[in-house]
């Protein structure tokens, strides 16, 4: 029989598979208890190994940059309970890595040796690996919508700038009704939406807003970067 744990995969627009867990903060109800937040759902391959110790003291480093923006971290391996504490007790106290020391790791991190957790997100892949989880990353917004996935392989750690740039960009574009162009970063001009009628095309001229066209397909304008900080991020 096909094991279905395995291939699940939720897509971008789905409502975020839920789950009760045990983690190294206590029970968790997902997406329940993060009803009002946006969450980076993330799993590693496994504890103890270095591209996954790299990657959480420089998570747990961002987690209050993460938390201005309104976002909250939980990780997930298919390790158990008391394997994820010795590990992270051990970064706190033995590892020291690019100027990050005494890192504590106060996100909770889900124990999931059934694998059940990581079957409903698609979080094993069988042609990486049969028994660890790859470095899944599900950006799930506060209504508990998946809103962007992001996978990389075993052995390749996260590029952290690009995560925190899509929970702003996320957050931006549903702010400001636009859509965010390569790259994009805040105080870079952003895409109008392409006008649909003949009444938006109108109100769209008589607007005094400036936009830039390069086809009448492709417009952009200015967006403040205190605009979008000051909207984004908590005081
Ligand atoms: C690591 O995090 O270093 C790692 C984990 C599993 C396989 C390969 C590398």
């Amino acid at each position: 029989m096909e094991n279905t744990q395995t291939n699940a995969m939720p897509r971008i627009g789905d409502k975020a598979p839920e789950f009760k867990a045990v983690t190294t903060q206590g029970e968790i109800n997902f997406p329940a208890d993060y009803s009002g937040s946006w969450v980076i759902l993330f799993s590693h391959p496994a504890d103890f190994t270095p591209v996954c110790t790299s990657e959480f003291m420089t998570f747990a480093s961002m987690e209050a940059q993460f938390a201005k923006a309104n976002t909250k971290l939980v990780g997930l391996s298919v390790d158990g309970l008391y394997s994820h504490i010795a590990w992270l007790r051990t970064i706190k106290e033995k590892i020291e890595y690019k100027g990050m020391k005494n890192v504590e790791v106060n996100f909770p991190l889900i124990e999931d040796i059934t694998m059940s957790v990581a079957g409903k997100y698609g979080m094993m892949m069988p042609g990486e690996s049969s028994t660890k989880a790859v470095r899944a990353v599900f950006f799930i917004d506060p209504k508990g919508i998946i809103r962007t996935i992001i996978y990389y392989p075993l052995s390749l750690g996260r590029n952290f700038q690009e995560l925190y740039r899509v929970v702003v960009g996320l957050q931006t574009a549903d702010a400001f009704s636009v859509a965010l162009p390569a790259d994009w970063q805040p105080g870079d001009d952003v895409i109008v939406p392409t006008a649909g009628s003949c009444g938006v095309a109108k109100q769209r001229m008589e607007s005094k807003e400036e936009m830039k066209c390069y086809d009448w397909f492709f417009c952009t304008k200015k967006l403040d970067k205190e605009k979008v900080l000051s909207t984004i991020l908590k005081k």
